[in-house]
């Protein structure tokens, strides 16, 4: 973590390793960890340390012993209150108290324009895999999460200064895809397809279309002869084995076509590719999530590469035969599935696609660390690729050693039924069906809160709240976990939910609405005074305190890759902020000074929201 000069917890942190390594001389560990978090009981500190109790066992002595010792060490001055007779409590927890002037200079600190995170002193290059859509099909909610998330942690890297760079690792390449090219180009040929008019639901239906032709039906046929059902219904198999195997055999003379660069099968392909991402990106752009054109790097990139990987493998004796098939062994890695690089009838494979992604990611584009936004059930295949990668050498940094690669793994929509959330006739559910329902369904609701907002600006706040639900509702549950998809708990105005964050937001815009009306006092009033900090009330010292944490935990998240601590996080500002507000009169204050203060507080609240809010890739709105 860098450290973060107003962030308390750092602060504290650097007190308690001086007074940890003074206290305990030889027997400190070479690099304690004084485990201060927020303090669990408001009543006896504002934060904690619990380091005394691992420390106790592994130096078989009484926790609360070291604990007073750690005390007795301890320079508290600047930053917090003195220890007293409640710092040390149950079996060894140490109880710190903020000073009050200190908590007024380190939100001073924390009102920057970077809201208190400093730059990296090394940033690094983050490569983000996220969307993911595949060739000629509609995007539906697993493309979602993959969409959303890898987004949110994209955004997260910006924000703390890294360099990001978004990979949509289209599905775009294989022999799937050349069946949908020669279906398209068989249906053009026919006249039933308008190549101009081409949509993705078009697409769609001949994807199916062509994944249905080039099944043949064996064991029908195989059991029609068995049972003995008779010369027509024989007769009917047999030209429907016939017919999919000469489906299937065109595909693959139109792979070989596609793989040779032939001019006309390319040209479908590209017809078929731009359709579908036009789509995408249509919806990405719908969603706030930022996967532009140029972040598309699909598979078909990598189809010049995959010889040349594979044959490096074999050269330096990393890939070898195994029943026709070429494979890296894992086991020295622990993973006992071989990876298999090459079926046996010649062909790739997706992960032989990722092994050159890899290669890609970490040796051109210069990723420090390679992120990957994708389905859980892809555990295996990242498992094996990321050792794949690294003992082949395609993860080594210019100095020599290993990028970062980690699987953002997520968790599975699900209906309401705890079933994969699917339409009644078990179709994938559409995407771009879904936000249109959210956003009818959040225009309702803003309509009957908010009856008087002008037609235009409704339907642009229910276009924000709808999305910023919908996102909201995938980022906030734990990533790896399933969720349940429901319309009504996401678009509750109370509640963990997009909606109420954003509300949360529109409350301090309109008390700077009143306080302009009354006081002539603005935002960049506020801004440009900075009026001090006064901290009397426990409702603001609790407001404070999570103001503070803001950058850590921008940090922990992208550490852990979770934006679900963020969502948290913001979720608790709100809720201390609207306790905050219950208990003290802001416009309403006693006098001048406490009004000014409690501005002041609004005002980094609504920065700190506001930033939040965008950098997680959710819509603030100013009213709704
Ligand atoms: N197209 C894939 C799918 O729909 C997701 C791609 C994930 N990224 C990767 N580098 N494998 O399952």
């Amino acid at each position: 973590m860098t450290s973060t000069s107003h962030d308390p917890v750092q602060l504290l942190r650097d007190r308690f390793i001086s007074a940890m390594r003074a206290a305990l001389g030889p027997d400190c560990p070479p690099d304690p960890d004084p485990l201060i978090g927020p303090a669990r009981n408001p009543k006896f500190g504002d934060y904690q340390s619990n380091a005394a109790m691992p420390l106790g066992k592994a130096l078989g002595r009484p926790p609360r012993e070291i604990a007073q010792q750690i005390v007795d060490h301890l320079d508290l001055a600047g930053i917090a209150l003195p220890p007293d007779d409640s710092t040390i409590a149950g079996p060894g927890f140490i109880n710190i108290r903020l000073a009050p002037d200190a908590y007024a200079g380190l939100l001073d600190a924390l009102d920057t324009p970077d809201l208190g995170v400093e730059k990296p002193a090394a940033p690094e290059t983050i490569v983000v895999d996220l969307c993911g859509v595949n060739l000629a099909k509609q995007m539906h909610v697993g493309h979602l999460r993959a969409t959303v998330i890898g987004d949110a942690l994209a955004r997260i890297f910006e924000r703390l200064g890294h360099r990001v760079i978004r990979q949509n690792h289209v599905g775009d390449w294989g022999l799937p895809i050349a069946m949908v090219t020669a279906h398209v180009a068989d249906l053009a040929r026919r006249g039933t397809i308008d190549l101009d008019k081409l949509t993705l639901d078009d697409l769609d239906t001949a994807y199916r279309a062509a994944q249905r032709d080039c099944s043949p039906d064996r064991r029908g046929l195989e059991a029609v002869r068995r049972y003995d059902l008779g010369p027509k219904a024989e007769a009917e198999l047999e030209e429907q084995v016939a017919g999919a195997e000469e489906a299937l055999e065109r595909a693959k003379q139109t792979l070989i076509r596609l793989q040779s660069h032939d001019g006309a099968t390319v040209a479908m392909w590209q017809r078929i590719a731009d359709v579908t991402m036009s789509a995408c990106h249509a919806i990405c752009r719908r969603l706030h999530a930022n996967v532009p054109p140029e972040s598309a790097a699909g598979e078909s990139t990598y189809r010049d590469e995959l010889a040349g990987v594979v044959d490096d493998l074999v050269n330096r004796g990393l890939a070898v035969e195994s029943d026709g098939a070429l494979v890296i062994d894992l086991k020295d890695a622990g993973i006992a599935e071989p990876l298999l690089i090459r079926k046996s009838d010649g062909g790739f494979l997706y992960a032989t696609t990722d092994l050159a992604g890899i290669r890609r990611r970490v040796q051109k584009l210069g990723a420090d660390r390679c992120v990957y936004a994708v389905d859980a059930r892809q555990g295996l295949h990242f498992k094996q690729a990321f050792a794949g990668a690294i003992k082949a050498g395609y993860a080594r940094k210019p100095d020599g050693s290993d990028a970062r690669l980690e699987h953002a793994a997520f968790g599975t929509v699900l209906g309401e039924d705890n079933k994969p959330f699917k339409t009644r006739s078990g179709e994938n559910v559409k995407l771009s069906d879904l936000l249109d329902e959210a956003v009818v369904r959040a225009g309702e609701q803003i309509k009957e809160k908010n009856p008087d907002l002008p037609a235009d600006e409704q339907r642009k706040v229910a276009e924000a709240v709808g999305i910023s639900a919908i996102k909201y509702a995938d980022l906030s549950s734990d990533r790896v976990r399933d969720y349940v998809f429901s319309f009504d708990r996401m678009l509750m105005f109370e509640g963990d939910t997009g909606p109420y964050l954003l509300y949360a937001l529109v409350r301090i815009r309109s008390i700077f609405r009143n306080a302009a009306e009354q006081f002539g006092v603005t935002e960049s009033d506020i801004d440009a005074r900075r009026p001090g900090f006064a901290l009397d009330a426990p409702e603001e010292r609790a407001l404070a305190l999570a103001l503070l944490q803001y950058p850590g935990v921008l940090e922990s998240t992208a550490e852990a890759l979770e934006p679900h601590r963020l969502c948290t996080y913001l979720r608790t500002l709100a809720e201390e902020f609207s306790r905050f507000f219950q208990q003290c009169p802001v416009l309403k204050a006693p006098d001048e000074a406490t009004r000014g203060a409690r501005l002041r507080l609004c005002r980094l609240t609504g920065k700190v929201l506001g930033d939040g809010l965008t950098t997680l890739g959710l819509i603030p709105v100013e009213r709704m």
